[in-house]
């Protein structure tokens, strides 16, 4: 009644052309490397709490740039005092500050940014730290 030979061979063409976005992204080269962040090692905070800096701290910079650019304030004001959320006194500063700690840019920053397709322009004026000294 059936043609098994055929209803097989109808079977595996269907199992592969099913599962062929699977081999194509196997054999075809070009997958998505998944972010591989470098945290500092001779720190565990981040200025502000994880989370947070995950989801905004590309508000935080704008933030920073406009206190210290529009209102001359370099430092953060808390209480009257300038200081970072723990109490130490702190620059708001991409290169002094978020680099000093995070001075790898392309084992940190650029591991997100090229996952998400996102380039910030601001490499073309503030510095990055060198890499590849120690
Ligand atoms: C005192 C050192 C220090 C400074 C200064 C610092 N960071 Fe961090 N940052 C850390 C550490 C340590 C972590 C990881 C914290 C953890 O594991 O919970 C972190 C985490 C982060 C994360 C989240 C990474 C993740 O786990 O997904 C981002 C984004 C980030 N920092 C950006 C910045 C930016 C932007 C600045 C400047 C505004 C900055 N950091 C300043 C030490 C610092
Ligand atoms: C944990 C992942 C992660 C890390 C680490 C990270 N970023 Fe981001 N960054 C993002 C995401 C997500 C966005 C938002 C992209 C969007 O909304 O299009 C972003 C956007 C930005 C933007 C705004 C870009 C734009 O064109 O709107 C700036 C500026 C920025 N990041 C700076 C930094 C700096 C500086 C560092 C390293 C100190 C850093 N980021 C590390 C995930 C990260
Ligand atoms: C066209 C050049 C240029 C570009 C692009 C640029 N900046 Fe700036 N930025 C400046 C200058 C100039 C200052 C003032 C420097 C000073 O007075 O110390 C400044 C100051 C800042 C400051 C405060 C001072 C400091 O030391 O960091 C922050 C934070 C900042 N910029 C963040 C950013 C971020 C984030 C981007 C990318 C989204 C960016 N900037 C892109 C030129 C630029």
């Amino acid at each position: 009644m059936y043609d098994a030979p055929k209803v097989i061979l109808g079977i595996i063409v269907f199992l592969l052309l099913f599962t062929s976005p699977l081999w194509i992204n196997i054999f075809g080269g070009q997958t998505s490397v998944k972010p591989n962040i470098q945290l500092p090692k001779d720190a565990n905070e981040c200025v502000y709490p994880t989370e947070y800096m995950k989801n905004y701290h590309m508000d935080l910079l704008n933030d920073w740039r406009d206190k210290v650019v529009r209102d001359n304030q370099r430092f953060l004001l808390k209480n009257g005092n300038f200081v970072d959320f723990r109490g130490k006194k702190m620059e708001m500063s991409l290169s002094h500050t978020c680099m000093k700690c995070h001075n790898n840019k392309s084992q940190f920053c650029d591991q997100c940014h090229n996952y998400l397709s996102v380039n910030p322009y601001c490499w073309d004026c503030h510095v990055a730290p060198k890499e590849g000294m120690k």
